[in-house]
């Protein structure tokens, strides 16, 4: 063992401000000063904010936020921020849009805006019995939701309904008490927790049961946001690529190996507008693969049909919990921007672009899937990836990462010879 190896017990990390943070990481990890001096370049997120926003705070990660042109959505033509680190993902959703906005673009709807807050109780002595207990005082859990909310009631939302499910577990029979809470232009999480912590004690008091966590639920499925588009065969190439196109969707649908990469990439679009607009990836991300499970398989989130045209109609429908309050959003410099170029009215309008991005990203992934191949489009932008990876620097990139894509290998060690042969050629 090496005794001289640097301790990560770090007393009172949290205490120091943020350049004693720097220093300290800096000597463990015997980072210099061009090191240091990348963390303290926040960007446009002032130390300040950041430092409040987690713990320990010592830098932050910029990632791209690119534009998805083409996009009409529900007759409104709109330009939506994406941040994703990934190449081809904001072109995807530009391809897609552009091939159906001359028909019509995206028509979109959402279920609702309620969450749901799950209250466990163990012990139960006779949880039938128990459950009916707690839905009959349906009025006095609405009165003591609504009570931790003011603000929310009075923008309209609020609690909504009372479910009791009795689950049969490994350990044992648990009631588990649902609380719905439309919770209108918020994601929801900090609102609905509140109230199934003030409620839990209440209802374990009614029958004598125990309570255990208080949660939302991240399947919001009281939450869903719907996109529908008609892509016309002359638009997309013809036939053999509807086809083409539909077995790929099909392969999706029987088979999760197929259907997790599939939905990867439904995702590679809703993450990146979640990101860019402040919102809680993992929480969408969550909903949006548990719905996808929904029925005991894990299977698509979109459906790819034909109409009665013979044209590629396409869905989609999964949980959005998002928001335009709270969290991030209103915090983040680049959130805020992102929020007002997309000039989005309420939480459900962000919900339900963002399900038309999801829809978008899906038909470019499966068209390329399905003719071309995905490398033929990732390449150009990967071998620029490349090409400064190698160390090209301004018309550098763009040499080498040619070079490269005529080569037909784009590979780190071929875009160093390629950058190497610029360079003894200019000399
Ligand atoms: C890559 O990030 C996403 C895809 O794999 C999606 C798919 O296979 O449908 C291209």
């Amino acid at each position: 063992m090496d005794t001289h190896a640097p301790s990560s017990r770090i007393g009172g990390f949290h205490k120091f401000n943020v350049a004693e943070r720097i220093d300290s990481v800096a000597k463990f990890a015997q980072l210099d000063d061009a090191d240091k001096a990348l963390l303290r370049n926040t960007g446009n997120l002032p130390a300040e904010l950041a430092d409040h926003l987690i713990e320990n705070f010592i830098g932050t990660m910029n990632i791209p936020v690119g534009i998805a042109t083409n996009m009409k959505i529900d007759g409104q033509d709109r330009l939506i921020p994406m941040a994703t680190e990934e190449s081809s993902v904001v072109a995807a959703v530009c391809n897609a849009a552009r091939q159906c906005y001359d028909n019509g673009g995206f028509v979109t709807s959402m279920s609702g805006t309620e969450m749901i807050a799950q209250i466990q109780l163990t012990q139960v002595p006779d949880p039938q019995h128990a459950r009916l207990q707690i839905l009959e005082r349906k009025e006095a859990v609405r009165d003591m939701c609504n009570a931790c909310d003011p603000i929310l009631v009075k923008l309209g939302g609020g609690f909504r309904d009372l479910e009791v499910r009795v689950l049969d577990t490994r350990g044992g029979t648990m009631v588990v008490t649902h609380l719905i809470v439309d919770t209108r232009d918020a994601m929801g999480a900090n609102a609905v927790n509140t109230m199934a912590e003030r409620i839990a004690p209440h209802i374990a008091e009614w029958t004598q049961g125990k309570s255990n966590l208080r949660i939302l639920s991240n399947l919001a499925d009281r939450r869903l946001a719907r996109a529908r588009c008609t892509w016309r065969l002359a638009d997309i190439g013809g036939a053999e690529v509807r086809d083409a196109m539909l077995a790929a969707y099909h392969f999706a649908e029987a088979d999760p190996y197929r259907a997790a990469t599939h939905n990867k990439g439904i995702m590679n679009g809703i993450s990146a507008v979640v990101m860019a607009t402040g919102n809680d990836t993992r929480a969408v991300e969550a909903g949006a693969h548990a719905y996808a499970a929904r029925s005991g398989r894990y299977s698509s989130l979109t459906a790819w049909e034909v109409s009665a045209e013979g044209d590629l109609v396409g869905s989609i429908e999964v949980p959005m919990a998002v928001g335009l309050v709270g969290g991030a959003t209103k915090l983040h410099p680049s959130a805020k921007v992102a929020l007002k170029i997309l000039n989005a009215k309420a939480a459900e309008d962000l919900a339900r672009v963002i399900a038309a991005v999801g829809l978008a990203q899906n038909f470019s992934a499966m068209k390329a899937l399905a003719t071309t191949g995905i490398q033929k489009g990732h390449m150009s932008l990967h071998s620029q990836n490349i090409a400064m990876m190698a160390g090209a620097l301004g018309e550098e990139i763009d040499l080498v990462a040619r070079a490269l894509v005529e080569l037909g290998t784009v590979r780190l060690d071929v875009a160093e010879e390629a950058l190497q042969r610029i360079r003894t050629s200019k000399a």
